[in-house]
């Protein structure tokens, strides 16, 4: 297998057939996402159970509880825009599930249908981020804690779920509602790489712990524009084939929603994480 580093984030992987793994190159697969926080491999033909079988290589695959699930394959959800949609799934900057207690390890995306144009995906490394941060910014953030929550993404009053058309694609309102809202660390060690990452994502970050919204809301305004300047994004054309792995605690990305009026369905099959500590 050849591997490209990329100028963004992650790496790009060729000369690789995901569904026929040896036991090494498996090895320095999961060596590369850990120092990296993203794959991207090009010119794939996996099947369901081929994207399956994949993640499991990393771990237990989390089964979405808000998107709409494949017909037969119930762990594979389906991130999808249809032409009389006009919002799209992941359409800002996030990373997937910090809602949760133990948030997701990574996701692995496969490009099932494209628009003819538009649809890429964006990425950033929240390594990079940090370290680009001033010592003394770094410290402060090092002591704080900060509130997740899904409820105004998911949840009934959430306007994906206002709209009957975009509704559509998801489900279980109720269960973001209930759910609690987690505290994670705002730098974390992270769990593969032991190295420090920012915690914090513009689509389910609502504050500081023991700060208010508004208290908040200048400093996190500061890293969220930041972490994604220009330079530092990662910007992934998707083709059929392509495959895109990322980490949940290493990256950010970002679903461009350029193409209305055309459909655009992937395949996402998420990966269980664990209990994110400070660094
Ligand atoms: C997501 O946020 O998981 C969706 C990414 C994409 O559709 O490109």
């Amino acid at each position: 297998m050849q591997l490209n580093p990329l100028a963004g984030v992650g790496v790009e992987v060729t000369d690789l057939d995901l569904r026929c793994l040896s036991t090494h190159q498996t090895q320095r697969l999961q060596q590369q996402f850990a120092e990296h926080g993203l794959l991207i491999f090009r010119d794939q033909a996996l099947s369901e159970l081929d994207h399956l079988a994949l993640a499991k290589h990393w771990g237990e695959v989390n089964t979405n509880r808000f998107f709409q699930a494949h017909p037969e394959y119930p762990d594979i959800a389906l991130v999808g825009k249809e032409p009389d949609q006009v919002t799209n799934i992941g359409g800002g900057w996030h990373t997937d599930h910090s809602y949760d207690e133990e948030p997701a390890l990574g996701s692995i995306l496969v490009a099932r249908e494209l628009p003819q144009q538009g649809g890429d995906t964006w990425f950033v490394s929240m390594y990079r981020a940090f370290e680009g941060l001033s010592k003394g910014l770094q410290s402060l953030l090092l002591d704080l804690r900060a509130v997740h929550s899904a409820k105004h993404v998911f949840g009934k009053s959430s306007s994906y779920m206002q709209a009957k058309v975009e509704a559509a694609r998801l489900r279980k309102p109720e269960l973001a509602d209930a759910l609690e809202d987690p505290i994670h660390p705002v730098v974390i060690r992270h769990p593969l790489s032991k190295k420090p990452a920012l915690y914090v994502n513009p689509g389910f970050t609502l504050r500081f712990e023991g700060w208010t919204e508004a208290e908040s809301k200048p400093l996190l305004d500061y890293l969220y524009e930041h972490a994604v300047q220009s330079e530092k994004i990662q910007r992934l054309s998707w083709k059929p084939g392509t495959v895109a792995f990322w980490d949940n605690r290493a990256t950010w990305h970002y679903a461009l929603n350029d193409y209305q009026g055309e459909r655009r369905m992937m395949h996402r099959v998420t990966i269980n994480g664990s209990k994110l500590t400070a660094y």
